[in-house]
């Protein structure tokens, strides 16, 4: 065999003829992860100055190495840098154009490190980038809730429980209901990002390294919090990725819940929320309809981002120690999940400047459905009648009112009365529905004065001044 027809790959010595076509096909990542570049390179940066600082390369390489590497970056951010799907992956087609560009100082530069390390270090640089990002359009929705709230401050609508009208709350009780969802799914963010940012460059293929290196110098110029402290768990570890798709996940449920209820609202049935012309679509054959099309798709999108989460636990489900191939598979589910709920939290925050609640309607609403019932079993509780028997009471009276077709508040008092001595004519200021709201002060709870509390804290968090 002459030596034109050996493998011509960086790793190819050991190989007796070139690789198959249909497997470079096959095995190559380069489509989806020429997006890591810059964490790419940003590691190999770190990597050399670390390399060159332990006497494992000049002066002199070291600066080529860099000049090498700034080129390449600026060269990919102009979209002129040819990616070579013969170079399988995202660290070989820049170490193979820097080794063409710079000469032997470039075929240096993989000392002591293994792709499988430095895809580990790519992934986690990545994310931690993301985890910020997505804080930070987390806190778009968030504002927006707060605005919301504040603009709706008094109002009242139906809360309800399995879909059925419940107790009367404050729309801006349930609107920081999403506020509350929104700031634990920030906080889950900025958690796994702790685990995310410890560097783990240096655990090389699995075992380490014997080449005199400082793990923690490359930490420090990273901006890593520390090392990883076991190279067999670094080189194969996709926690941290699992966890980041799971922080995501819980996000685009949220999304969800909250699409799903505007989708509702937003229909003729319960007419709550006029959505901005602006931001539906309409039909191609009904040209009477104005859908909530973006709702829909966020609550859609939710399908993926879940999937995305088991297409990654099932990836690791009983991979043995250390680095597989299989990890390959990691990067296309992280990136769609990113993609997705980025985009969806960013359309979010505009949706919710696009929305008008019909206040009138909401609050009419709460006329009908016996949604005071529970007031009027607190009252009986309050004039010393057992809870259950109370519940009871007020049961049988709700029956009654139903066969009459009215409302608790319609009853004469004498008629409340065969149903228990306790009630006297003072129930009627518990029947309302403002005097409802306004007497569940517990923490947490909808009165109005609880609810500005809650609204200032948020406005604080958001750092919105009153
Ligand atoms: N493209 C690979 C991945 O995404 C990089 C690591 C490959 N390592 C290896 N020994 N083949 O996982």
């Amino acid at each position: 065999m002459s030596s034109e027809q050996k493998s011509s790959k960086l790793w190819g010595g050991r190989f007796g003829e070139a690789t198959a076509a249909s497997v470079e096909a096959f095995s190559a990542s380069i489509d989806y992860d020429s997006r890591l570049y810059r964490y790419d390179i940003a590691g190999s940066r770190a990597h050399a100055t670390m390399l060159a600082a332990n006497g494992l390369l000049s002066r002199d390489e070291l600066k080529a190495i860099i000049d090498g590497l700034t080129q390449i970056e600026q060269e990919i951010d102009r979209g002129q840098f040819e990616f070579r799907q013969d170079l399988e992956d995202i660290h070989m087609n820049i170490e193979k154009a820097l080794a063409d560009r710079i000469g032997p100082a470039g075929a240096k530069l993989h000392s002591a490190r293994s792709r499988n390390d430095q895809i580990a270090l790519d992934l986690k640089l990545y994310l931690r980038d993301q985890c910020d990002s997505l804080v930070q359009l987390l806190d778009g929705v968030r504002r927006g809730f707060t605005q919301l709230a504040r603009a709706y401050l008094g109002d009242l609508m139906p809360g309800y429980t399995h879909m059925q009208r419940a107790q009367p709350v404050l729309i801006s009780h349930h609107l920081l209901a999403y506020f509350e969802m929104f700031s634990r799914d920030r906080e889950r963010l900025l958690d796994c990002r702790k685990r995310i940012n410890i560097c783990p460059l240096g655990a090389a293929a699995l075992a380490g390294t014997g080449l005199p290196i400082d793990r923690e110098q490359v930490a420090e110029l990273l901006g890593f919090d520390g090392v990883t402290a076991n190279s067999m768990d670094t080189s194969g570890d996709r926690d941290f990725a699992i966890e980041f798709v799971s922080c995501c996940a819980q996000v685009q449920l949220h999304l969800s819940r909250l699409a799903e209820e505007l989708v509702l609202w937003a229909g003729s049935e319960f007419g709550f929320v006029t959505i901005a012309d602006r931001f539906c679509t309409g039909s191609s054959i009904m040209p009477q309809k104005k859908n909530p099309d973006i709702a829909e798709l966020v609550r859609g999108k939710s399908g993926r981002v879940v999937g995305s989460l088991v297409t990654l636990m099932t990836l690791m489900k009983g991979l043995p120690l250390t680095y597989n191939r299989d990890l390959q598979e990691d990067k296309e589910p992280v990136f769609d999940a990113v993609d997705t709920v980025s985009a969806s939290l960013a359309i979010v925050a505009e949706l919710l400047d696009n929305l008008q609640f019909n206040t009138d309607r909401m609050r009419s609403a709460t006329q009908r459905g016996f949604m005071t019932a529970t007031d009027l079993a607190d009252y009986l509780v309050l004039k010393d009648v057992p809870f259950r028997e109370a519940h009871g009471i007020v049961g049988r009276i709700v029956g009654y009112c139903i066969e009459r077709g009215c409302e608790l508040g319609e009853l004469k008092l004498a008629e409340m009365r065969k149903f228990s001595p306790a009630i006297a004519k003072d129930v009627y200021e518990v029947l309302s529905v403002d005097g409802s709201v306004e007497s569940r002060i517990s923490i947490g709870g909808t009165s109005l004065q609880r609810v500005e509390e809650a609204l200032h804290a948020a406005e604080n968090q958001m750092g919105i001044a009153r």
